[in-house]
């Protein structure tokens, strides 16, 4: 795909997600006020939007019927409380996200956590009510984010990347915590699209699949970034993993090695994608852009 159409139909997903984000979020002014200011602040900082246009393009990639609206936004919530917590005094300390104060630094940390928390089953709201008229999409849809967002997965790796000290096998539990911080909250989107757009069972499976291979490419490429990258490009500290003493793979393998693996993914995502009996242009387009990613 042409480098300029494929920057269009990017920020075209965007300007859809977001617009999806401020109809779908409760107002501002909804009691109590400061919580819902809160919820608004994080989920509209801007970020990449990456995981809403993977549910976007996917559901499109297919046949886009019905609306892929309700997911992207729901997947985009779980997104975000996760950042929220994720950059908590008690998590990676971190006072910078999606370049302006974290949640809270610009509230305070008991906002901060309850905003985190109403974001999570706001999702599933999103998800039974948007998909209501498709009782099983709606069951499929629910099943694929509670359990790529929950103790074994998002949580479970957030969990194991908290542990500091490192016990029986490393590569192991490296991947445990790529596949499940990061990989599974960008599988989920993909396969929710396709099932939003009626793909195939084994459409769904190849889509999913891409998106681990990816997931992991993606978080290589934030672990490279945070030692290469700058604050200003990132909207997040950069040189945050060191100061924090996280085990990452680079600084298991170093900076060529992740490097070449980030290639490997990719290849293997484009692969599982070209599968698909799709219009998968876009979406490949997309995987490959993540992988050559500076922000
Ligand atoms: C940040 O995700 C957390 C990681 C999994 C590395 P993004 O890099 O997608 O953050 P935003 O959404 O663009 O802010
Ligand atoms: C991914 O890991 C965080 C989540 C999945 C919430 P990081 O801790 O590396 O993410 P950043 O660098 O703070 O965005
Ligand atoms: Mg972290
Ligand atoms: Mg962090
Ligand atoms: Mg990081």
């Amino acid at each position: 795909m042409e480098a300029t159409a494929f920057q269009k139909q990017y920020e075209a997903f965007v300007q859809k997600a977001e617009r999806a984000i401020d109809t779908l979020l409760p107002p501002a002014d909804t009691h109590p006020t400061r919580l819902h200011t809160a919820m608004r602040y994080s989920m509209q900082a801007g970020g990449k939007r990456l995981r809403p246009t993977l549910c976007l393009a996917a559901a499109e990639a297919f046949a886009n019927q019905p609306e892929a609206r309700f997911a992207a936004t729901a997947v985009e919530c779980i997104h975000t409380y996760s950042l929220i917590h994720d950059d908590l005094p008690c998590m990676d300390n971190s006072d910078l996200r999606r370049g302006r104060p974290s949640c809270h630094k610009a509230f305070d940390e008991v906002t901060a956590l309850l905003a985190g928390d109403a974001l999570l089953p706001l999702a599933f709201q999103l998800l039974a009510q948007g998909y209501a008229s498709n009782a099983e999409l709606a069951r499929q849809l629910i099943v694929e984010l509670s359990v790529a967002s929950g103790s074994t997965l998002l949580v479970g790796g957030q969990a194991e990347d908290m542990r500091a000290s490192t016990q029986g096998n490393e590569s192991q539990r490296l991947e445990y915590i790529l596949h499940g911080k990061t990989a599974a909250m960008i599988a989920a989107p993909l396969a929710m699209g396709a099932m939003i757009g009626g793909a195939s069972k084994s459409d769904i499976e190849h889509c999913r699949r891409a998106g681990r291979a990816a997931g992991v490419a993606f978080q290589l490429v934030d672990d490279l970034l945070d030692q290469s990258s700058n604050t200003e490009k990132m909207g997040k500290p950069v040189g945050a993993d060191t100061h924090n003493g996280k085990f990452t793979f680079v600084s298991l393998h170093g900076t060529k090695a992740t490097e070449q693996r980030v290639q490997d993914l990719t290849e293997e995502a484009m692969q599982h994608l070209q599968s698909c009996q799709g219009k998968m242009d876009f979406l490949c387009a997309l995987v490959a852009s993540m992988a050559k990613r500076d922000r």
